[in-house]
């Protein structure tokens, strides 16, 4: 996709990924409109990038109920969804009160779906369009301390799997970004300040299966993704393994469906 002059919606764009996602597709000459809960800092990426700020908390089903309608009502047609917005909550597992799985799972997983199934008829409708899914590594192979997390992760990962079959033959790109921790970023000083989740990644790093990646780096590998229709984003290049062979279930079935219709009137 072309990215001067089309209209990007970033979740998540206070800070973190989400914000150097906005300052990279601005930087391509996109429009972007940013969401996520903290006002001030919103505005502060919306001024730098030029973009708009929507406030919304998108662990709230009332303001997620109608939000795509509401943002190209005053924004104008969205070309591109980024669905970035996420919490880890890292912690025991048997710790954890339902209150935050419920928090985890709306805004990781629900969400996701839910903005995903606003934004496509009118992508589709116009001719094209792009959906990146900030997923994880979390998804594939996750650890103690993350198995909420992970679990939203997997599922994003593999509900856009199922996404893409419905997606055949239409004008509609898939990205979904699967990295290890990014640095730097609030989450991941939260995932690394639970020790066993930190032991974890230390095993890790030192049987030089992972590193962390950068988070500029992330946006723009993610931004020419979308200039190039990519399915996926994968940091770093060394942990191609484990989303590769949990994927490899998922390209055969696409295979296998070749010639079956995935939509009504197909
Ligand atoms: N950092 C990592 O190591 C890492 C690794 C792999 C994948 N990821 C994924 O990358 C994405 C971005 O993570 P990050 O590292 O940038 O995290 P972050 O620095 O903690 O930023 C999270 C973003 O999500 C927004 N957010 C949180 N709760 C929200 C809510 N209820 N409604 C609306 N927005 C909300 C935050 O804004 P407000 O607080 O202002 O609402 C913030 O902009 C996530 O999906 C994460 O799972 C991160």
């Amino acid at each position: 996709m072309d990215l001067p002059g089309k209209h990007v919606v970033i979740t998540g764009a206070s800070r973190g990924v989400g914000a150097a996602l906005a300052d990279e597709f601005a930087a391509k000459g996109a429009r972007v409109t940013l969401v996520a809960r903290s006002v001030d800092a919103l505005a502060e990426v919306a001024e730098r990038t030029g973009g708009s700020a929507v406030p919304a908390d998108l662990c709230d089903r009332a303001q997620v109920d109608g939000l795509i309608e509401r943002i190209e009502a005053e924004h104008g047609p969205v070309d591109v969804l980024v669905n970035n917005a996420g919490i880890d909550l890292t912690g025991a597992f048997t710790d954890m009160p339902m209150t935050d799985i419920e928090r985890m799972v709306m805004l990781n997983a629900i969400t996701v779906a839910e903005l995903t199934r606003q934004v496509l008829p009118g992508m589709i409708n116009r001719g094209g369009g792009h959906v990146v899914q900030v997923s994880s590594l979390a998804g594939t192979g996750t650890f103690p301390g993350i198995s909420v997390y992970g679990g939203t992760k997997a599922f994003v990962t593999h509900m856009t799997a199922g996404v893409r079959l419905e997606m055949k033959g239409l004008p509609i790109g898939l990205t979904v970004v699967e990295t290890g921790l990014i640095t730097p970023t609030e989450m991941a000083d939260s995932v690394l300040s639970y020790p066993p989740t930190e032991a974890s990644f230390k095993r890790f790093y030192r049987l030089l299966l992972l590193t962390d990646a950068d988070v500029v780096k992330v946006a723009r590998k993610t931004v020419r993704a979308v200039e190039k229709g990519k399915r996926t984003v994968r940091m770093p290049a060394r942990a191609f393994l484990f989303p590769s062979l949990t994927n490899a279930p998922r390209r055969l079935v696409e295979w296998f469906l070749v010639g079956v219709p995935r939509r009504v009137g197909d």
